[in-house]
């Protein structure tokens, strides 16, 4: 996602990426689409193209980056290249790199090179017009793996050239099996009825059920309480952050923290209006009723269907020139 973290948790210390599989074996879930890729694993020659699609945290880029590995064993460096097709630059820049990475050296000990493309759905359709014809020029040479949460929103064109994989959620026993299996290495003490909270409160988000269960280890004990403290208070005291990122005039970094709450901790736009709600209550400030007024607004446009990620970086940028 590229997103830095939050200043508490570098990104080394995290469990997420510390428990991240590197097999697909080591993969919870997902069965069929585990074994049909174990099968390409074996005799990748004639691999296709891949889409995997699907909603936030379930094992998609580990996927991808796990078959990489796993078929180009040793060789993997100047065989994989990584893009993120949201990124600002834009379709240009990723005709640049595949350019040259295509065109660097042969294949020899690989059959192919990978190219993983995130976020491939966040493109425009001009912008995937022209990725198909990327996707055509270098197929001699390279194989693609695409991802994309909403497949629907990537032209035809490209989806008939991939074999795609839909990834689900994760079921409550492969998420609390997953999470007992860390807590184990990490000796912390957990009861059931913690881990199930962690799931309920994770919605079969696996990368959000391991980040809570952190958040919540240094509270103590893994247990219902423990785990109900720390989502609130996670939740809230990141929201109060971005407030004061944003009255601070700071409105990169308060909607980057915004986008990564969302998006990264899956905290929902609606609660996210509501703590930023209370966090203004709490802060006092002496325009109080401007800043309410602001947040009223955007939560409207939102409500009747405006998209909400433009609508509350708009409404942080609103709130930055906001004078005290
Ligand atoms: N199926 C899974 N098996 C094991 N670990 C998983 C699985 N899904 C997610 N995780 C854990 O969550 C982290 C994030 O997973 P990953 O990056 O693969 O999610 P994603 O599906 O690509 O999500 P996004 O759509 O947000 O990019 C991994 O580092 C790993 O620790
Ligand atoms: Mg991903």
């Amino acid at each position: 996602m590229g997103l830095g973290f939050g200043t508490d948790m570098s990104a080394t210390g995290m469990w997420v990426e510390k428990y991240r599989p590197k097999k697909v074996s080591e993969i919870v879930g997902q069965t069929e689409i585990i074994g049909s890729l174990s099968a390409l694993i074996k005799d990748p020659t004639d691999m296709p193209h891949l889409m995997f699609s699907g909603s936030a945290g379930v094992g998609k880029t580990t996927t991808a980056l796990c078959i990489t590995r796993q078929i180009l064993g040793d060789n993997i460096e100047g065989n994989l290249l990584e893009l993120n097709a949201s990124d600002e630059r834009g379709i240009g820049m990723v005709r640049e790199k595949v350019k040259k990475f295509s065109g660097f050296a042969g294949l020899s000990d690989v059959p192919f090179k990978i190219i993983i493309l995130d976020e491939a759905d966040e493109m425009t359709s001009d912008a995937q017009t022209a990725l198909r014809r990327i996707i055509e020029d270098t197929a001699k040479i390279c194989r693609f793996i695409l991802i994309a949460n909403n497949v629907s929103k990537i032209i035809d064109p490209i989806q008939s050239r991939c074999a795609t994989f839909k990834f689900t959620t994760v079921s409550e026993d492969d998420i609390i099996g997953r999470l007992e299996v860390i807590a184990k290495k990490e000796k912390i003490k957990v009861n059931k009825k913690g881990l199930k909270s962690i799931f309920d409160y994770s919605q079969g988000d696996l990368r959000h059920a391991i980040n809570l269960m952190q958040a919540t280890a240094s509270l103590g004990e893994i247990s219902e309480e423990t785990v109900a403290s720390s989502a609130g208070l996670t939740k809230t005291t990141d929201v109060d952050e971005v407030l004061k990122i944003a009255l601070s005039g700071k409105i990169v970094e308060a909607r980057e923290k915004m986008i990564e709450l969302i998006k990264v901790y899956g905290m929902s736009v609606s609660d996210f209006l509501k703590y930023f709600n209370s966090a203004v209550f709490k802060s006092q400030h002496k325009k109080l009723s401007e800043i309410l007024e602001i947040i009223a607004k955007y939560d409207y446009r939102i409500l009747v269907g405006a998209n909400s990620e433009i609508q509350l970086s708009a409404m942080l940028a609103e709130i930055a020139k906001v004078e005290e």
